[in-house]
């Protein structure tokens, strides 16, 4: 996977917990704790995951949690400063989520050993968007911290559910919108 991943967890333990801890994660994962990525590297699947699992050990939480956090931090930190242009296209989450099929095909597209998600949308209902996770990764359980993220990005409360690889999310209110 993208070393950009890796940044972004990176930015998230120096930012919000300090530089040791995050030190302590490269060496719980047996990596030299002056490594530093680079956002088009290759970087195994294994590694990535487990330094997740790793943080969460490090920082005290559950795997679920350094999940969430993650995902909030890609989706309303670390993305919008990297890949901003994409979502000053769409003036809302459901907007955003609508385009991300077509984002990370383009992202990707000149990205060497790239294998990005793929989604497909049933968004009949107004309120509802479902977004079936397509991946051999099988981190579906990532979505729920990256879609909250983008909720949190919009200023819009929204809820998420997992049912195997469908992503349901509601949309609560049109509260105010990043665009307006
Ligand atoms: C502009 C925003 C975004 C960009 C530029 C972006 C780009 C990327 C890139 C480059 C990867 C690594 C792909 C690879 O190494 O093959 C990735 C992985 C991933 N992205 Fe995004 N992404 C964005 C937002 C999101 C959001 C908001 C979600 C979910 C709602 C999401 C879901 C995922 C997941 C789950 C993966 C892990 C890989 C997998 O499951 O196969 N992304 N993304």
């Amino acid at each position: 996977m993208k070393g950009t991943i890796v940044k972004c967890l990176e930015e998230l333990i120096r930012k919000n917990f300090g530089d040791d801890k995050w030190k302590a994660v490269l060496a719980a994962e047996g990596i030299d704790d002056a490594r530093v990525f680079s956002t088009m590297e290759d970087v195994p699947d294994g590694t990535v995951v487990e330094m997740i699992g790793k943080a969460a050990a490090v920082l005290g939480i559950s795997k679920e949690a350094a999940m969430e956090a993650f995902g909030m931090h890609w989706s309303k930190t670390y993305a919008p400063r990297v890949y901003g242009v994409f979502f000053e296209k769409a003036k809302s989450a459901r907007e955003f989520l609508l385009s991300l099929d077509g984002v990370h095909d383009t992202v990707t597209r000149r990205m060497e050993n790239a294998r990005p998600p793929r989604f497909v949308y049933d968004d009949a209902q107004p309120e509802r968007l479902v977004m079936r996770y397509d991946s051999p990764r099988g981190l579906v359980a990532l979505m729920p911290g990256l879609v909250k993220g983008v909720g949190a990005l919009y200023g819009e409360q929204i809820d998420v559910a997992l049912a195997g690889n469908e992503v349901r999310i509601h949309f609560n209110s049109a509260a105010s919108r990043r665009a307006a």
